[in-house]
């Protein structure tokens, strides 16, 4: 194996969140307009060939252990089953998981874990229907209900669900959300909404923060820190609910704090685009073609070689709520979550 992929601040990424595809079959009012944004040309998308490619080179040169399948909505991309069987037969075999909205996820969940998928990350902000309708502007909320069912019926277990909270819409149902997750096992985790949304409305002073989130739930529930050592490089901090999973009644609960609590200093991520460019953080303003040089006819070390320098251009920190913080010019459904 080449060399890892590291930093000028001693981080190194093991983990590709890697988008098949900037469109969605919602509308989440945190993330897109109403009539959608203008997509990514096909011809400008990697290839299902491309994007085996490059995972491949990401874990045999790179040190790549874990691929995240993100979107938009991955699960709408047509080859997802045949991509991820392909992800499954590479050597080193990467952890492969997905975030999703979980609309089609009844019907894929059995395949995709035939296929080689290790879990899923479903997004679900409400258990409220009419709410989730006002919310992601489709009326699908019964959908994504059976598709978390189905994902636990093919195995892909743990289940994580991702709730964000907003201001008036879905923040009184927090201790509903918990509730309802531990009393089916699912691993909860509120995220902090993120100024990435195509419409630039975000507003630190209305967004809900997980210091609100923890005083609201310790109303309702025990609450244990788990502390650093479980935390690691993952976003999350967590928390035992009510003495924790082996109690009946318990589980875990996680707030990712990416606003008020970032977690820069510990990232172990690299992204790549659906159209094939390596973004080395969320907020980045900056991307490296991965695309073109393939489409060139560049060799696996050439595009090893051209990644390890895009993650030497990656910054200390986000600083999301610094003076001078500028949104990213892509909105998160064309990054990848
Ligand atoms: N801030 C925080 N989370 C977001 N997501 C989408 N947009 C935002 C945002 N602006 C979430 C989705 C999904 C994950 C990929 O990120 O709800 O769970
Ligand atoms: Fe789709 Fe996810 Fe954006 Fe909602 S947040 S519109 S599910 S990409």
């Amino acid at each position: 194996m080449g060399t890892a992929l590291t930093d000028h601040f001693g981080r190194t990424a093991t983990d590709l969140r890697l988008s098949l595809t900037d469109r969605c079959d919602l509308r989440c009012t945190y993330c897109m307009p109403a009539e959608g944004l203008p997509w990514l040309p096909r011809p400008d998308m990697l290839t299902d060939e491309e994007i085996i490619r490059l995972v491949r080179v990401a874990v045999t040169r790179l040190g790549i252990r874990e691929v995240r399948l993100t979107g938009g909505e991955p699960l709408i991309r047509p080859g997802i089953v045949g991509i991820v069987a392909r992800l499954a037969a590479l050597r080193p075999r990467p952890v492969i998981s997905v975030t999703t909205n979980a609309v089609s996820l009844e019907r894929l969940a059995a395949p995709l874990a035939e296929a080689g998928l290790d879990r899923v990350n479903v997004s679900l902000d409400t258990l409220d229907p009419d709410t989730f309708k006002t919310l992601t502007r489709r009326d699908k909320h019964a959908r994504v209900l059976a598709g978390i069912e189905a994902a636990v019926l093919a195995g892909l277990l743990p289940v994580k669900i991702n709730t964000v909270l907003m201001r008036g819409v879905n923040d009184h149902e927090a201790p509903a959300l918990l509730r309802w997750c531990l009393e089916r096992g699912y691993e909860l985790r509120f995220i902090e909404q993120m100024p990435l949304d195509a419409q630039h409305g975000w507003d630190r002073a209305v967004m809900v923060s997980a210091a609100e989130i923890l005083d609201w739930l310790s109303r309702a529930f025990v609450l244990e820190p788990e502390g650093e050592a479980v935390r690691g490089a993952a976003p999350a901090e967590t928390w035992l609910v009510n003495g924790g999973p082996a109690a009946s009644g318990g589980g875990r609960v996680g707030v990712i704090a990416s606003v008020t609590r970032p977690f820069c200093a510990a990232c172990d991520r690299t992204r790549l685009t659906a159209d094939g460019q390596v973004r080395t953080c969320l907020f980045a303003r900056e991307e490296t073609d991965l695309r073109g040089l393939l489409r060139s006819g560049a060799d696996d070390e050439e595009v090893a070689a051209v990644w390890r320098v895009a993650m030497l251009g990656k910054k200390a920190a986000a600083g999301i709520g610094e003076p001078g913080f500028v949104q990213p010019g892509r909105p998160m459904s064309a990054i990848g979550g």
